[in-house]
């Protein structure tokens, strides 16, 4: 998703700038631009690409203390050099980057048209510089205001008028934006990880507010003029933590994060005297808890993988009738929302559009809706009835691994505490908390027995297509891991339910189309064999992920990457960590952009 940087203060504003576009790649970008201003004229370098080719373009001499830098994400008009921002109106006086997108565009830039603008992108945004234009009467905030009752969409501004040189105007409606409050210097960003190297006191802004800045002032308002008295927050991370602590990749550094962002998200969650977990946050008394007849997770991506572990596990143990929907496809469907249904939302970054309009569909209709998310102070965390943070620490890297696992975790814990105030007993739910704190370690023996593993995701680098199947607990972990093998390696993987290849897709087994099977040994292990039996008798070479002592395996598959035994409901753990790596060593093979993998963002605000 496009990026957004504002500063005002004593530093040189375009270094300022480009380094906090540097620690917004992650969320993915085609094209980037500065503004700066300087003894009351602005100067703009811009250009498709990344941000190494565009600081070759700034000039030492751009020497301002106040500025605005951007990374774009295509979606309306090309990725050249003309469509990235910053965009001016005619007049070049005022000058804006803009995070979302403007829907009703066509019909204010027709109108503008016809009213002698003159346009120089195909962008959408490029409408607002102009419009701002047509309503400026000398104050840029009041414009400002005026403009956004016209737009329809969304949109992070950052905006600068020649008039007031030193003075940013910020505005939040639909995507996200954050005030860093500095000594004698002021920050906007699309989120924190662009400022934390200069202040961890930020303000966040909500949907319809604006903000004016100054190298030693902030104002914030709603969009009728009335100023707001907003919370200072401390953020809690370190600027460490979002660098790759030596690793070559964020996306390596946060698959071998795990056992550690998994204790995070188990530490102080598990009680072994009640044999039972703590989840604060839920905002739910026991009885609410109690009275609770059916879960329903919203989610997308990966964190949908993750609501479908989180579904199966609360149906099949605390025996609450739980379900998964895909967050776009809630918020038009026109939901049926009870009383006596929980719901939960899931989203690592908390900004995801189609989740967070799904669940405002769903408060809407009177649900009561709960969000699982990693960052602290993101909109849909703010927006929920309560929920939970998975604190698997800042993941950078657009293809998520540890706030996978670290979901997952919470649906662990929320199992067994509506589980334990159900029916589970005392020891069933000791061997839950036991096999759950277990998992760290046995993540750690495979992360440290990588090496076979690499070999087979090399040896299998040159197919071109590939199935991916689980069943049971682990069909949504053969998800996970067929999207993990199409974004960053860009082969085509499909997962399915292991029992659904005899429905369809054993047509595509031949010698080209390998199968990659979980084989938990587990009470369905028998039947997953049979299905291996079933592609093997068609050519089609088969790679199981298997339990170490399953003596049978290796002389029915092609190649087998062992993991270490475990509580049989852990193994959604145990078999992710290997589909990660085996994803990773592949696209390495492949030599693709691991962290930022091509068309891909790290945050969809748009929908
Ligand atoms: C996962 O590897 C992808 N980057 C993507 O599917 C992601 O999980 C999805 O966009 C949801 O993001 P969220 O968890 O931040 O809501």
């Amino acid at each position: 998703m496009c990026g957004i940087v504002g500063y005002c203060g004593p530093k040189k504003a375009s270094e300022v700038l480009l380094e906090g576009l540097k620690r917004l790649e992650y969320r993915g970008y085609d094209s980037a631009g500065i503004c700066v201003s300087h003894k009351g004229s602005f100067e703009t370098v811009k250009r498709k690409g990344k941000i190494k080719d565009l600081r070759e373009i700034v000039p030492s001499n751009m020497v301002g203390n106040t500025g605005i830098g951007h990374t774009r994400w295509a979606t309306h008009g090309e990725v050249t050099d003309e469509n990235a921002h910053p965009h001016y109106d005619d007049s070049e006086k005022i000058v804006l980057v803009h995070n979302g997108i403007i829907e009703n565009y066509q019909v204010i830039k027709k109108r503008l048209i016809a009213e002698g603008h003159t346009f120089l992108s195909d962008t959408d945004s490029e409408v607002i510089s102009h419009l701002v234009a047509t309503l400026y009467k000398g104050n840029l905030e009041v414009a400002l205001r005026e403009t956004v009752f016209l737009l329809k969409g969304t949109y992070g501004l950052a905006v600068m008028h020649k008039d007031n040189p030193d003075k940013i105007v910020g505005v939040r409606n639909g995507s996200p934006l954050v005030l860093g409050i500095g000594e004698n210097e002021m920050f906007l960003a699309s989120d924190v990880t662009a400022i934390l190297a200069h202040t961890k006191q930020v303000i966040y802004l909500e949907d319809k507010e604006i903000v004016v800045i100054t190298a030693d002032s902030y104002k914030t308002f709603d969009f009728h003029e009335q100023e707001l008295q907003k919370k200072i927050e401390n953020i809690g991370w370190d600027l460490d933590q979002i660098e790759k602590d030596g690793y070559e990749f964020f996306m390596e550094k946060e698959i071998n994060e795990q056992p550690e962002s998994i204790l995070r998200a188990i530490i102080g969650r598990t009680d072994v005297d009640g044999a039972t977990g703590h989840l604060g946050g839920l905002n739910m008394t026991p009885a609410e808890l109690l009275n609770i007849k059916r879960i329903q997770i919203v989610a997308a991506g990966t964190s949908y993988y993750a609501g479908m572990v989180g579904a199966y596990l609360l149906e099949s143990i605390a025996r609450i009738p739980a379900s998964t929907e895909l967050s776009s496809e809630v918020r038009y469907k026109n939901p049926v929302v009870q009383p006596d249904t929980l719901y939960f939302v899931v989203s690592q970054s908390g900004e995801t559009a189609d989740t967070l309009y799904a669940m405002r569909e769903l408060q809407r209709k009177g649900g009561r809706v709960l969000g699982i998310c990693n960052v602290v102070g993101s909109t849909i965390p703010r927006e929920s009835d309560g929920g939970v943070y998975i604190h698997s620490g800042p993941e950078i890297a657009v293809a998520s691994t540890k706030a996978f696992t670290s979901q997952i975790t919470v649906f662990y814990i929320l199992t067994l505490i509506l589980a334990r105030m159900r029916h589970l007993s005392y020891e069933a739910g000791l061997r839950l908390v036991s096999g759950l704190e277990s998992v760290p370690e046995k993540i750690k023996e495979i992360l440290a027995d990588s090496g076979e593993l690499k070999k087979i995701a090399v040896k299998y680098s040159k197919y071109e297509n590939f199935l991916f199947l689980g069943r049971g607990l682990n069909y949504s972990v053969a998800l996970e891991g067929a999207l993990k093998l199409k974004e960053i390696s860009y082969i085509h993987a499909e997962g399915y339910s292991s029992a659904e290849i005899k429905h369809g897709p054993i047509a595509l087994i031949n010698e080209n189309t390998p199968s990659l099977f979980l084989v938990p040994d587990d009470d369905l292990r028998d039947k997953v064999i049979n299905n291996i039996k079933e592609v093997k008798a068609r050519k089609g070479k088969v790679i199981a992920v298997a339990v170490k002592g399953d003596d049978e395996i290796e002389s029915i598959v092609d190649d087998v990457i062992w993991i270490p035994k475990a509580h049989s409901l852990m193994y959604p753990y145990l078999m992710v960590v290997p589909l990660q790596l085996f994803a990773f060593y592949m696209a390495l093979e492949l030599d693709r952009d691991v962290d930022q993998p091509r068309n891909l963002a790290k945050s969809v605000t748009v929908e």
